[in-house]
């Protein structure tokens, strides 16, 4: 695994000395901040992350952010029926060169671009000298083209979604008012803990009745958390329960597009300017951090 880090830490270095001789003038390199990587996950399952994936970038969209979602929920594809989009290359055939970054993101007329998961892990088996440098330049293109990754996860805390969490840069935890929804995120911010996880969790409630309620279960949580786990958690969002979030669904529209005005969509354009508010507070580590360390977690998973 070291040797392969080695080789892939050379070629990034090598990739920006190139474009510093390339540019010539080391002014003229365009200054963009990195693109933040911002994991989307839950214990329980069914409490609204790929709704939640789907309105807050369609909120940054509108904030004019440049939003990549990689739907990483492998299987179940809930993004393409939300979005009613038929996405025809996965990062898989991404990775192995089968098609083109601009070939596999697919782009809804919101503003927001969409790029399947990797379907099973046989891409990774092969991870060569080659792959690395392809996966650089994909995350390279990424970095140039975007402002932020949602990696809309699927529920629980298997090894690829714990992976996923600990690889990127700030995690989004949704979960409802509910006793087995708060449960089931204690268990995977204990096992987030085991991992040394050292940044702070932020915590979206969904589906919420009364924000009072939402408040007290965030709350107790925190205290919990914080004295059991030494973990700090931090409640961004409150999203209320909203019937029509089901009807947009089945209009394969972003919920936000179509109930504009209503609380729910204040909810999240709220929750959207709160997040895109944060930018600037810290450098971001951007993509290829993000994919670094994914191939980490690949590598060391192989032993
Ligand atoms: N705020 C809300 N108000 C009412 N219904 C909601 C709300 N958020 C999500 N839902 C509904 O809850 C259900 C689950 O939502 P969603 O698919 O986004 O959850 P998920 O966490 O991504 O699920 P999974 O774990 O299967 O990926 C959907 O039927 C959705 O319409
Ligand atoms: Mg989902």
């Amino acid at each position: 695994m070291f040797s392969q880090a080695a080789k892939l830490k050379e070629i990034v270095q090598k990739k920006k000395e190139k474009m510093l001789e390339n540019s010539g003038d080391n002014n003229s390199i365009r200054h963009k901040s990195r693109a933040r990587t911002i994991a989307i996950a839950s214990g329980k399952g069914g409490v609204g992350k790929s709704t939640l994936t789907v309105n807050l970038a369609y909120n940054l969209a509108r904030l004019k952010k440049k939003v990549l979602i990689i739907d990483s929920d492998i299987g179940m594809a809930n993004l393409d029926i939300m979005l009613d989009i038929s996405p025809i290359y996965d990062m898989g055939h991404l990775l192995r060169g089968e098609c083109t970054l601009q070939e596999a993101i697919v782009k809804d007329p919101s503003g927001i671009s969409i790029l399947s998961g990797i379907t099973g892990d046989d891409t990774f088996i092969d991870l060569n000298t080659d792959m690395m440098n392809k996966i650089i330049n994909i995350a390279g293109e990424m970095e140039k083209d975007y402002d932020y990754l949602l990696i809309d996860l699927g529920a629980g805390a298997g090894k690829n979604i714990v992976s996923t969490i600990l690889s990127a840069e700030e995690l989004l935890l949704v979960l409802t008012t509910e006793p087995t929804s708060v449960m089931d995120s204690y268990s995977l911010i204990k096992i987030l803990a085991k991992y040394n996880f050292d940044k702070s969790v932020k915590l979206v409630l969904n589906q919420v009745d009364r924000k009072k309620d939402a408040q007290k279960t965030a709350e107790r949580m925190k205290k919990t958390v914080k004295k059991y786990l030494n973990i700090e958690l931090d409640l961004v969002g409150q999203i209320s329960h909203d019937r029509n979030i089901s009807t947009a669904v089945k209009k394969q529209r972003p919920f936000s597009e179509i109930y504009a005005g209503r609380s729910a969509a204040e909810d999240f354009e709220k929750l959207a300017k709160k997040i895109s508010g944060e930018e600037g507070e810290k450098q971001s580590k951007g993509v290829k951090s993000y994919f670094y360390k994914m191939i980490g977690f690949f590598n060391s998973s192989r032993k």
